[in-house]
Parts: structure tokens; C-alpha cells; sequence
């Protein structure tokens, strides 16, 4: 285990074309195998925050440094490679229709370039991580919500990922539900995975009671 930070932002602002700075001289160190919360009122950067971690959106100002790489700075080809060292879980599961629960999980493996039996075998290996092995046949239309959530998140393990971000992952799921994946969280942060989990639901965070970062207007206001 490294002393340095897996994350460690410095200075980071948002502008967007329109409105006010979704982020604002943001900087955060994240250790490795932390877990966190992010919190705040709508609008206060969570999600800027996160898109800008899976490089999926480019800061105004600033710098971010997560394993080692330095965001602004990678080829296409460390993009690539960066992406696959995270795991991404969203609010709406987006999950194949198509596809059965293990086809769902061997698509991803098989952009990782895994032969078909290894494919099946990792998929087997993360549905059950989530307890979802019994159900790796059925299409996701069969499934509860909360299972739905199970299967995105086993797929977001697929790649054995270092850092886990989520994006109101309970957004969708009654109370109970919800407690049940931030354990499940729990369990994959337990096994060395650095995770941070964005929501609005601070009954949730009183319940699993972690490090809570509280944004507001694009900057930390608290630390809990
Ligand atoms: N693509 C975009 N173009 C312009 N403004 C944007 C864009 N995405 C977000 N914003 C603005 O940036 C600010 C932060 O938005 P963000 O989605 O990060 O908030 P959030 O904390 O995730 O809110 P919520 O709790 O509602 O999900 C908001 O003022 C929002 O309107
Ligand atoms: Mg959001």
C-alpha cells in the first residue's frame, strides 16, 4: 500500500458555458480504501465532480491525480487503461434489456478482452460477490429493483476496479433497499476497494456514518 493519496485534487473548478461554477477551487485528498460521502443540495457539483473523475467531462481550472495519472495529461490509450482501474455504478442501473443478468456482466468482460470461459467465469465470480448467482439467468425487466442495482454494481466489479464511484446509486430504491446496497458497498470497500458514493440522502449517511464531504455551490463547505 502506497502512502500516496488514489485521489488527490487541487484547485479544481467547473465553469460551464451558462450559470455559476458548478465547482469552485475544489481540492480533496481521497486515501486508499477510503470510503466516502458526498452530500449537498442539488446543483452543488457532486455529479461535475464524479463525470470529472471518469474523464468524462474536462475541468475549467485545476489539476486531478487519481492511481498516479494525472488527468489532464493522458494519451487516448491511458484513458482507456485509466478507465479500467474504475468502477462506475448510476442512479438508473442502465442495464442491457436484451441481455441476460450474465450476459450483462460478460459484455463488459469481454471489452476487457477476456476469452468466453473467462468471461463466464469472472461473471459467475462478481454475481456472486453481489448475491446474485442464482438469479444470472433471468433478463433484468425479472429482477426487483435492488437486484437490478446488484447486477450493475457486480458489473462495475468486473474489472477488479481500485476505486468504485457511485452516483446516486439509491436514488431509485425504497429506504430499506438502499441500506441494503450501501452494505453491500460496505462489504466491496471491506475488500480494499476505495469507494465514493454521491447521494442526497443523509438519513442513509446517518445510518452507515462515513467520512462526508458536504458540497455547496461547486466547494466543500463540511467535513463530517
Ligand atoms: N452539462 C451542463 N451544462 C451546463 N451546466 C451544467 C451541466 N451539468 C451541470 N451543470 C450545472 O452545474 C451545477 C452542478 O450540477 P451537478 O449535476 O454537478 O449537481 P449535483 O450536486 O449532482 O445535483 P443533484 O443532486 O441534483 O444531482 C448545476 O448548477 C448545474 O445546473
Ligand atoms: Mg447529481
Amino acid at each position: 500500500m502506497s502512502g500516496r493519496p488514489i485521489i488527490d485534487i487541487s484547485g479544481l473548478s467547473k465553469l460551464y458555458a451558462r450559470g455559476l461554477p458548478a465547482l469552485r477551487e475544489l481540492t480533496l485528498a481521497v486515501e486508499r480504501g477510503e470510503f466516502i460521502f458526498i452530500t449537498g443540495p442539488s446543483g452543488a457539483g457532486k455529479s461535475t465532480l464524479l463525470r470529472l473523475l471518469l474523464l468524462q467531462d474536462r475541468p475549467s481550472n485545476g489539476r486531478i491525480v487519481v492511481n498516479g495519472y494525472d488527468l489532464s495529461t493522458l494519451s487516448k490509450a491511458q484513458i482507456q487503461e485509466y478507465r479500467r482501474g474504475i468502477g462506475f455504478v448510476f442512479q438508473d442501473f442502465r442495464l442491457i434489456p436484451a441481455k441476460t443478468v450474465l450476459e450483462n456482466v460478460c459484455f463488459v468482460a469481454e471489452v476487457l478482452g477476456m476469452t468466453e470461459s473467462q468471461q463466464k467465469r469472472r461473471a459467475f465470480q462478481v454475481l456472486k460477490s453481489v448475491g446474485l448467482q442464482h438469479r444470472m439467468n433471468a433478463y433484468p425487466a425479472e429482477l426487483s429493483g435492488g437486484e437490478q442495482q446488484r447486477v450493475a454494481i457486480a458489473r462495475a466489479l468486473t474489472s477488479d476496479p481500485s476505486l468504485l464511484l457511485a452516483d446516486e446509486p439509491t436514488g431509485n430504491l425504497d429506504p430499506d433497499l438502499a441500506l441494503e446496497i450501501m452494505n453491500l458497498f460496505r462489504e466491496i470497500n471491506a475488500g480494499g476497494t476505495t469507494v465514493i458514493v454521491a447521494t442526497h440522502d443523509r438519513e442513509l449517511i446517518r445510518l452507515v456514518g462515513c467520512r462526508t464531504l458536504m458540497l455547496d455551490q461547486g466547494t466543500i463547505v463540511e467535513v463530517a
